[in-house]
This record gives C-alpha cells, structure tokens and sequence, in this order.
C-alpha cells in the first residue's frame, strides 16, 4: 500500500496538473477533507507540502496524455503547496472516493482470464448494441479493476457511422464520465473529426479496452497489457461488427496492435498512413491524440491530417480545396 507521504506526492502532482490544464476551482465535501485531515494527521509531510484545505484532490490521475507531464516530476522533488485553487472559473466535479482517500489503487497488473466469448441474442441491431452495452457495464472482471465511484467505459455514436474512431482504453475523465474520449485527448480527437466536416455525434468512438488500466498508484496512465487487450476485444469486435462502418481509425500504436494483432513497438512511423484490413473493413492507423498533445508540431499534424484525408477519401466524405491543402500554406509547399 502507498506511503501517506507518496500519496499527498500523487495528490499535490495532481493539483498542479489540474491548475495547468487550466482548473481554478475544485469544489470538496466537508466529509472528504475531514477524511483528508484523519489520513495525513500523522503523515511526516511537513505542513507547507501539504495542500491547503482550500484546494482538494482528484487523484486519480489525468487523461492518457497528460499524465506522463505529471509523472515527469522526479521522486523526492514535492511541490511546495500550490495556492488556493479558489479564483471564481472553471469548476471540475470532486468525487468523495478517490485513489489517494482509499489508498487501493489495486494492482497495477491483475491477471486477466482468456477472452470472452460474445453472443448476442437479440432481434434489432440497435438491441443488440444495448444488450452488448449492458454486459460490458455488467463486465465483472472489469468492475474488479475499476475504484469506487468509477465507470467501465463503452463506445457510443450512430449504428450508421461512417468512421469508427478506436483508442486504446479510458483515461481518468474517462472514466469519471463513463464516456470515451472526453478528457485532452477526446478535445483533440473532437477537432479532428470537425476538420473532416462531421460532428462528433456523426462517428463512433469506442476503446479496445472498457476500463481504465489501473496503475497501482495514486495518479497516473499505464497502457493496457496484451492480455487485458486481448479481453476487451471481442467487445470492441463486437461493437464494429454491429457498426459495420467504411473505415476504422485505430489510434496510436497500442490500439492497432490489440486490433490487428501488430508488432508495433517503435514502428508507427511505418505503420501509420497505410491501410489494414479488419476482415472487409478497412483500418487506417494514425497517431493517437495524446501524442499530438506531446508532439504539437506542424509536421505531426500534418501526417494525421495525410491519413485522415486518406479516410475520408475512402468513406466518400466531400473534400474541398480548402481541406486538402489545411498543411501546404504552413509548410511552405
Ligand atoms: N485515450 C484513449 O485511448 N481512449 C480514451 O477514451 C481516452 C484517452
């Protein structure tokens, strides 16, 4: 179990992470900080690292990409207190059960049993999907990784989608809201799908796996293992089977390896801008949003931009002038 001190670490690493996203305001129940007050009275953080009882804490960790920022904070370098998030602004939903309050952040690697096998049996697709919907959110083995007061994570948009968006696994917006890419990276991912000239509510977005991948600490995102990949597949299979759309978009290189089954590692840069199939479907790979975030450079966007031309050629989505030449005027050429 974590160490009260590396705890209230997780915690100030999250609130400055927070404040950097832009978040000026948490609200915290009077029961949280009570709880907050019991569990640290006799920690042996000395008094200015311990947040002011004006801020509070997610700790749960932030979304897929902007973890790794957080993280980037060597061990032993805690943050002096930051000041009272109290400036009227934004305000961010505080859950009382928190990693940091319960300190069971779990293990980081639980062992994941084979495979389920899914077999729908209602009329409708639309039944279908609601019947898929509900055994995923039933998931045990999900619910097993997940903390109090967390969400599994199923896809969502129209069984007539043309574009079918794949991510790896939820983050911590993730699943706090029980909805795909709705933290940093979904932000980015919603511009993507805007550039192409739809609406968000125009595509399915859905995740190979439906949970978020515990850490076994207070803060931060792990990718999911083979293993857990391999359980969430047939739900995501299952999930494209009911969509049937013209393309997928697998998101980075961890969801076109539990996708397609590809030796990935350090190869995206070849992998990405070609087509793959997944059965008559055809999967385009392209860099997930989070490494957009980290890499924010013309070059990066323009090769997603390259590939998502590529998709929209192939749904037959319009292209105007404007569209197919977003990069030219940037870079010069
Ligand atoms: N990253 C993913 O791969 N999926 C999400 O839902 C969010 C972030």
């Amino acid at each position: 179990m974590n160490s009260p001190r590396s705890l209230l670490h997780g915690m100030v690493q999250e609130l400055h992470l927070l404040r950097s996203e832009g978040v000026e305001r948490l609200s915290v129940s009077a029961e949280t900080l009570t709880a907050l007050r019991e569990r640290f009275a006799g920690s042996s953080t000395s008094a200015d690292e311990t947040p002011s009882p004006s801020a509070s804490t997610r700790a749960s960790g932030s979304s897929r990409g902007t973890a790794k920022q957080s993280s980037g904070v060597r061990g032993g370098d805690v943050p002096a207190s930051p000041e009272p998030l109290a400036a009227p602004g934004r305000e961010r939903r505080v859950v009382a059960t928190s990693r940091a309050e319960t300190g069971e952040a779990g293990a980081a690697r639980a062992t994941i049993p084979p495979p389920p096998t899914v077999s729908l049996r209602s009329e409708s697709r639309a039944e279908q999907w609601e019947e898929l919907r509900t055994e995923v959110r039933s998931c045990p083995v999900g619910s097993g990784q997940i903390l109090p007061g967390k969400q599994l994570v199923f896809g969502n948009g129209p069984l007539d989608a043309p574009v079918f968006f794949c991510g790896e696994a939820p983050g911590a917006e993730e699943e706090m809201q029980g909805e795909p890419f709705v933290g940093p990276a979904g932000q980015l991912l919603n511009g993507m799908i805007r550039a192409m000239g739809l609406r968000r509510e125009e595509v399915y977005i859905g995740n190979i796996l439906h949970w978020r991948p515990p850490t076994g600490k207070a803060y931060g995102n792990r990718p999911p293992t083979d293993e857990e990949m391999a359980y969430g597949l047939p739900y995501l299979r299952a999930q494209v089977d009911l969509v049937r759309p013209r393309a997928v978009v697998a998101l980075g290189g961890t969801a076109a390896r539990g996708l397609l089954g590809l030796e990935t590692k350090g190869r995206m840069g070849e992998l990405r801008g070609s087509w793959h199939s997944l059965g008559e479907i055809p999967v385009m790979i392209t860099y997930h949003p989070s490494y957009l975030l980290h890499h924010d450079s013309v070059r990066s966007k323009r090769k997603v931009w390259e590939d998502l031309l590529s998709v929209m050629e192939t749904v037959s989505l319009p292209i105007s002038e404007k569209q197919r030449n977003y990069f030219l005027s940037a870079l010069g050429s």
